[in-house]
């Protein structure tokens, strides 16, 4: 038997969210996010429940490898760009869109020779200070891609800083709305706090991530409670012992928890060499046999224990749910100080994750 604890993604759930989105984002094309093995979830299990996309975009190399080796014929786009001259032999080789970022990269553009014009998006940096031309190099950068031959279709990006805080995108859409009075080009600006909250930034076409997967930008579950968006990733496990805690009784390294009379309480094949996060303190809410109920002490290495006391028949081999359908990963990752994608994007490779 292996190890109970496995990952079940939801392909019904994903088709539904990008049919949210979709509905959302009006008109706009929608580049869907699959960057970090599709946040955790991976390429393989997802692909099926995105075929509706107009295109997948992400970083690796081996990513847009692996999905036009999965027969996607469509547009894929490399959001960090390329990192070295050299790559540009597999984004011609493999057709892929390509975000430009800096003065470097149109050059080893017009250096390159290729079999076809490559389609760039050209990154503003609008406030994130990470990639992007400043906005008084953006003119420039534009008029030198359009100058240059081995560049066809070219398109406008940003990232925004703020679309999940109250700061929003007002600042950087001012920038941006300059630009079109002399830029006519298509514009994707959106991830997925913009599409869901500012709907002016929709454009042309959108990149949601989070979303897709079922949980919220802002990292709170309230946020997208009503926007029928659903938990596509279910982290599953088992209870594999039983103990019956008497009053003073500690649990786990550092004898964190302590029991105040009676209690039993599971032991879960679950800890944090399979992504449940260590920061998760006593009280972090976790599902068995279909009953809340709550974590207790430390998590450790590979287990994790919980407290019995609401589920009465739980025993050896009780299912729990570490998150998914019934508890949100955004909520876990509360308890945890951090949100749903470090949990979702941290869950390690010893967790057998398949689609359903
Ligand atoms: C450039 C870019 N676009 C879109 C996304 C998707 O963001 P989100 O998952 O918040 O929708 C990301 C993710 O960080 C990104 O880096």
């Amino acid at each position: 038997m292996p190890r109970p604890i496995r990952a079940e993604i939801d392909l019904a759930a994903l088709r539904n969210n990008l049919n949210v989105i979709r509905n959302t984002a009006g008109t706009a094309k929608v580049w869907s996010v699959i960057k970090a093995n599709a946040y955790g979830h991976g390429i393989d299990n997802v692909y099926a429940g995105l075929q509706a996309t107009d295109g997948f975009a992400l970083l690796d190399f081996a990513e847009a490898i692996q999905l036009r080796e999965m027969g996607w014929e469509g547009p894929i786009l490399l959001l960090e760009g390329f990192f070295e001259p050299d790559d540009l032999a597999l984004i011609d080789r493999y057709q892929l869109t390509t975000v430009v970022h800096s003065f470097w990269q149109l050059a080893a553009i017009a250096d390159a020779r290729l079999k076809q014009p490559v389609a760039v998006y050209l990154k503003v940096n609008s406030g994130m200070n990470r990639l992007g031309f400043a906005p008084d190099r953006l003119q420039a950068a534009w008029l030198e891609a359009s100058a240059n031959p081995n560049i066809g279709e070219i398109a406008l990006m940003t990232h925004f800083a703020n679309a999940d805080s109250a700061e929003g995108v007002a600042e950087p859409m001012n920038l941006l709305d300059e630009f079109s009075q002399t830029m006519r080009v298509p514009r994707c600006l959106a991830n997925s706090a913009a599409i869901l909250w500012h709907p002016q930034t929709q454009a042309d076409w959108v990149r949601p991530g989070i979303v897709l997967y079922g949980a919220s930008p802002s990292g709170r579950w309230q946020d997208i409670a009503s926007s029928g968006l659903q938990p596509v990733m279910t982290l599953r496990s088992k209870i594999i012992a039983v103990q019956q805690l008497h009053a003073g009784h500690r649990v786990g390294y550092s004898g964190r928890y302590r029991a105040g009379g009676e209690q039993r309480i599971g032991i879960v094949a679950c800890g944090y060499a399979d992504g449940y996060p260590r920061h998760a303190p006593t009280g972090t809410p976790v599902m068995v046999e279909g009953v809340l109920t709550q974590t207790l002490g430390t998590v450790s290495m590979d287990m994790i224990a919980i407290d019995l006391t609401a589920c009465p028949p739980a025993n050896m081999g009780s299912p729990v749910e570490l998150w998914g359908k019934n508890v949100a990963v955004d909520t876990v990752a509360g308890y945890a100080g951090t949100l749903g994608y470090e949990l979702l994007s941290a869950v390690t490779s010893r967790v057998r994750k398949y689609s359903v």
